[in-house]
């Protein structure tokens, strides 16, 4: 049955009386009573971006740990900084996280801006986490719509149009649903919300402090939303990984400043691009030698693209000439090299890790 509407309890304060009992204990939240650390909130969002919060638990707390300032973030050298990125993908975040804690450090005195305005001026801080940030850390009445919030509004309202087209709806919506106080709690509250009861699948209803008020929920239709749009297939890319091994060490080469992997550690590859021929695909190969094409590709699905790379694997034989910005790793460190996902997959399928 539905609660008739004068006798619920509004959705702001409903939904932070929730959160007070049943919020997420993690890392980069402040305790009940303490002020947010604008870096920890910041540098959070922008791991959480791409990346599942199980995944980056670990890596914020190795960061805060090893550079607990926006300070120290700056001073770090950015090889460093991609190193301690690598497993976490999407490495222009990495770079743009340097770009930004020198900018904050340098210009802005170490201290964040703290407008969603502000913050949407800097690199790799779109709508989303300018909203996330400015409510988490300054307490600022913003809308930070994440693929969680959108299920949960969605539903909330039964919303027919597909999240992509529905975002600006969505997004007034939650401003609607501001509490006048508590905004920093208000968005977690809904992320956790999301992510916990209001799930894709089998969403815990019982629990939800919002059902009496839910559309989807009174017409049994939870799974319907958020509405599908027309699902759009990623390019298929292809190319090829060279690993010239010598003896107990391979070689690694330095990806370019600009493009994929920039100025990380990797195997030397082609473009990814269309297919080609393992002839054409050779002539990108580091030096001459008695290349052996793995029987499986390497497979890797970036955001733009879903690649599949041959690996080659040789011998060198004698003092090849290799190309510039190549060296020779050992290979029992191959792990600490920080390689790119992509990379430590072909490193696997070559039987190297
Ligand atoms: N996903 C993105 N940002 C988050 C946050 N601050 N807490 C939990 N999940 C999140």
């Amino acid at each position: 049955m539905i609660t008739p509407p004068a006798k619920r309890r509004k959705p702001g304060p409903a939904l932070l009386a929730w959160y007070d009992a049943h919020r997420r204990d993690l890392p980069w939240r402040a305790r009940p009573g303490e002020r947010a650390d604008p870096y920890a909130v910041w540098l959070s969002e922008i791991m959480l971006q791409q990346t599942a919060v199980a995944t980056v638990k670990g890596y914020f707390e190795k960061f805060l740990s090893r550079w607990p300032t926006v300070e120290a973030l700056a001073a770090a050298p950015i090889e460093e900084v991609l190193a301690a990125w690598a497993g976490l993908g999407y490495y222009a975040r990495a770079r743009n996280l340097h770009v930004v804690a020198a900018r904050v450090a340098r210009d802005y005195g170490g201290r964040f801006p703290e407008s969603e305005a502000g913050l949407l001026a800097l690199p790799g801080i779109g709508p989303y986490t300018a909203a996330a940030v400015a409510a988490i850390a300054f307490d600022q009445p913003c809308a930070a719509v994440d693929g969680n919030v959108e299920r949960v509004i969605t539903r909330l309202y039964a919303i027919e149009t597909p999240a992509r087209q529905a975002k600006p709806l969505i997004r007034e919506k939650v401003e609607a649903l501001l509490p006048p106080a508590r905004a920093g709690d208000f968005a977690q509250a809904l992320m956790d919300l999301g992510a916990t009861v209001c799930t894709p699948r089998a969403p815990d209803c019982g629990v939800c402090p919002w059902s009496a008020g839910c559309a989807a929920f009174a017409a049994g239709k939870q799974e319907a939303y958020p509405a599908k749009g027309k699902k759009v297939e990623k390019p298929k890319r292809r190319g090829a990984i060279f690993i010239l091994r010598r003896g107990e060490e391979a070689l690694l080469s330095r990806r370019p400043e600009k493009g994929l992997f920039g100025g990380m550690s990797a195997f030397p590859s082609t473009p990814f691009a269309r297919d080609v021929g393992p002839q054409e695909q050779l002539r990108h190969a580091p030096c001459a030698a008695d290349w052996r094409a793995l029987p499986q590709p390497v497979a890797h699905v970036f955001t733009h693209f879903a690649l599949a790379a041959t690996v080659f694997v040789a011998q060198a034989e004698g003092e090849a000439p290799l190309l510039p910005d190549c060296r020779w790793a050992a290979r029992r460190n191959l792990d600490r090299e920080g390689l790119p996902t992509l990379m430590r997959k072909a490193a696997v399928l070559a039987g190297l890790i």
